[in-house]
């Protein structure tokens, strides 16, 4: 099972669970993610949700690089919204959704964690969107996202050169809200939901929709040209060189055209 889920109490924790790839998305993955997260719209007892990684290593490494490797252009945009349709489910499930981010949170992985009202982090966490480096931009809303929770400038550093964030800086960058060592970290991110679980749940679920409108501003259609322009480069010589590059264990080299 790529995706575990457990209830308890009001409570519920889904649990990304492929570790032979670092919990990266391949489409069935971020279908079963999709499914647990619609499965829980609605649900009459869950009031807060924790997403979390299998293992020690990882929160997700990122979306699938041997899926995309050959993807075409028709097939990237296909790839591309299906991730924003999981970042969509995660986003505007009614209930606060928490990342308890255990691990590496890099390209769709941290894009995920960035779809999630809160953050708090392993302090072995490690951040990045390090599409570029693959010949790709990045495509399920870092480039919205990110933006807004960190500003601009910095997450034009971080989008355009791919460079890693360590768990101290994320918590400095307003990444996370808070860091902690790892086998405290889902018992921080229970006793979070549980303070939220225990307020009027119309009052959380319709406080967690005005925090969102406060930032969503022009997201909508930021993350329709993302999407567009993350499909456009699927069979280019720069996404095949990057992922190519990548499953043979060496460094892309990107030319000009
Ligand atoms: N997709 C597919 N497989 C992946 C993967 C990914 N994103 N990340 C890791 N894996 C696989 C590796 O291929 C490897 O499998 P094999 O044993 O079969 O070779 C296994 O997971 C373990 O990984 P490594 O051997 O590479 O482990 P490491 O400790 O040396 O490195 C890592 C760990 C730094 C996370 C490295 O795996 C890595 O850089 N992964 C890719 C991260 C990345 O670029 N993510 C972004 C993807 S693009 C994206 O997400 C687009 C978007 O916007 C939606």
């Amino acid at each position: 099972m790529a995706v575990d889920f457990q209830i308890d109490g009001a409570v519920a924790v889904v649990t990304l669970n492929r570790p032979e790839a670092l919990n990266a998305f391949d489409s069935a993955q971020i279908d079963l993610v999709i499914d647990a997260f619609r499965s829980l719209k609605g649900h009459r007892v869950v009031r807060a949700v924790i997403l979390t990684g299998s293992g020690d290593r990882a929160f997700a490494a990122g979306a699938d690089i041997k899926e995309m490797a050959e993807l075409s252009e028709r097939e990237g945009l296909a790839f591309g919204r299906r991730g924003h349709l999981m970042a969509s489910a995660v986003e505007t499930l009614p209930q606060p959704v928490i990342a308890a981010v255990n691990g590496f949170a890099l390209g769709g992985g941290c894009e995920i964690a960035l779809a999630c009202d809160i953050r708090i982090a392993s302090d072995r966490a490690v951040f990045a969107q390090p599409e570029v480096s693959l010949g790709i931009p990045p495509g399920w809303g870092g480039t919205q996202r990110l933006t807004r929770l960190i500003g601009p400038g910095l997450a034009a550093e971080l989008i355009l050169t791919g460079r890693r964030v360590k768990a101290d800086e994320a918590l400095r960058i307003g990444l996370v809200n808070a860091i902690h060592p790892p086998e405290e970290l889902l018992p921080k991110a229970r006793a979070l939901a549980e303070a939220i679980a225990k307020n009027g749940p119309t009052a959380v679920r319709n406080a967690k929709r005005l925090v969102q409108l406060a930032v969503s501003g022009q997201q909508v259609s930021g993350l329709k040209t993302e999407v567009e322009l993350f499909g456009r480069a699927f069979g280019s010589a720069e996404q095949r060189e990057g992922m190519r590059a990548f499953l043979d264990k060496r460094p892309a080299a990107f030319s000009d055209d």
